[in-house]
């Protein structure tokens, strides 16, 4: 327990209690690297990608600063700068054939910003959000920040979504389900069959915000199915964190499909949600970076090169480690069913690895792909020694 003054409120001096591993091996690793230096430690844990952003944001953000347009720092309408939304919505109507215009797009901080800004929108206090378990764990702090309830609700095999175990999580109290395919933790991408499933259970007025940083960034020439046409009750919570690899810049839009019957008052709240939650608007500047090469993203050639090195050499010490379809995390099972007492043993091996408890799933560990290949090619001595240890 920490210890606490009455200046800081027991809500979030008890979400920070339960905060994400993430962070927490983020601090053991400070801890580990002045134990063993920093080429002896491996730091699995963080989403945080190495790889630099695409030649063409860099020239586009040059040009922008160059360009340096009147009124381009200004305060603008708080869903963005007109001629932005425009050009995602035309591109976002050539991508799922809906009739989107810029009405439809709210520029947002990043996913984080457009998830927490539809909540607020939506939630009144008690309401009811269902997660699919495993899940991104910000999103339980998000719900909680709009007095929402969260109900996960397991996956089934393969972590695809079971559609009946969410048909009998639904309530009268339910408001809304996130999805988040390609999947943190698990990397899996959802198939076109089980989204058209979902689609037949969403009754109104629950909401599906379709959480997607991750679309981008498949393998094995793997594209998405696109989630919008596929369900009605589904927005689009886009961001350009991960395909750019610039989640500092924190910029990402809401998508409100025209055809929701709501969607008129939905991105008014919306819009009124982004400002009184002190987001404003979106960052200016990197609204008019991204209108000029919306499509851009890095290359995942390094990041499949990683996925395989590992996958396959863990699979061979007898982890059961399936490749990844997206994402660059890749989610094995722990070979004890503690996932939180092997975390510990990899750290003695210098490996730093998030617990599935983390991500409401124990018996998993989750590995993120963003350190060097030579560093993981170092590492696996250590996981051969760690799983080793346990039989
Ligand atoms: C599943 C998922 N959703 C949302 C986010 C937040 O991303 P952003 O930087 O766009 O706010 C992340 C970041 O790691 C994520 O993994």
């Amino acid at each position: 327990m920490t210890t606490q003054t009455m200046t800081i409120s027991c809500s979030i001096a008890e979400q920070m209690e339960r905060t994400s591993w993430i962070r927490r091996m983020f601090e053991i690793g400070i801890q580990l690297r002045k134990e063993r230096g920093a080429s002896n430690v491996f730091d699995f844990s963080l989403g945080n990608p190495d790889v630099e952003p695409p030649a063409a944001v860099i020239e586009a953000l040059r040009r922008v600063v160059a360009e340096n347009r009147p009124h381009t720092h200004g305060y603008m309408p708080n869903a963005g700068f007109p001629g932005v939304r425009a050009a995602i919505a035309g591109r976002l109507a050539e991508r799922t054939g809906l009739p989107f215009t810029l009405d439809d797009i709210l520029m947002t901080a990043g996913a984080a910003g457009a998830i927490n800004t539809v909540l607020k929108a939506v939630l009144d206090p008690g309401d009811e959000v269902i997660v699919l378990n495993p899940y991104f764990p910000e999103y339980r702090f998000y719900i909680e920040n709009h007095c929402g309830r969260v109900v996960p609700v397991e996956t089934g095999p393969d972590f695809q979504p079971d559609i009946a175990r969410i048909a009998a999580a639904i309530t009268p109290r339910t408001k809304a389900l996130i999805l988040n395919s390609p999947n943190n933790p698990t990397g899996v991408v959802y198939s076109a069959d089980v989204l058209r499933a979902l689609d037949r259970i969403i009754p109104e007025p629950v909401l599906v915000i379709s959480d997607e940083p991750y679309r981008p960034l498949t393998f094995d020439g793997l594209t998405p199915p696109e989630t919008l046409p596929l369900l009605r009750r589904a927005v689009l919570a886009w961001s350009w964190s991960k395909a750019m690899a610039i989640p500092g810049e924190r910029i990402g839009y809401l998508a409100i499909p025209p055809r929701l019957p709501e969607a008129a008052e939905l991105r008014n709240a919306c819009t009124f949600a982004n400002r009184i939650l002190g987001y404003i608007n979106a960052p200016a500047i990197w609204q008019l970076v991204v209108a000029q090469a919306p499509d851009a993203a890095i290359d995942v050639a390094p990041y499949q090169a990683r996925r395989d090195l590992l996958c396959d050499a863990l699979t061979s010490m007898g982890y059961d480690a399936p490749r990844p379809q997206g994402t660059f995390y890749v989610f094995p099972k722990t070979p004890i069913p503690d996932d939180v007492a092997f975390i510990r043993m990899l750290q003695a091996e210098g490996i730093l690895a998030v617990p599935g408890a983390g991500f409401g799933r124990s018996g998993y560990m989750r590995l993120s792909l963003t350190i060097p290949l030579d560093s993981i090619e170092r590492s696996l001595p250590g996981f051969e020694r760690a799983i080793r240890n346990c039989q």
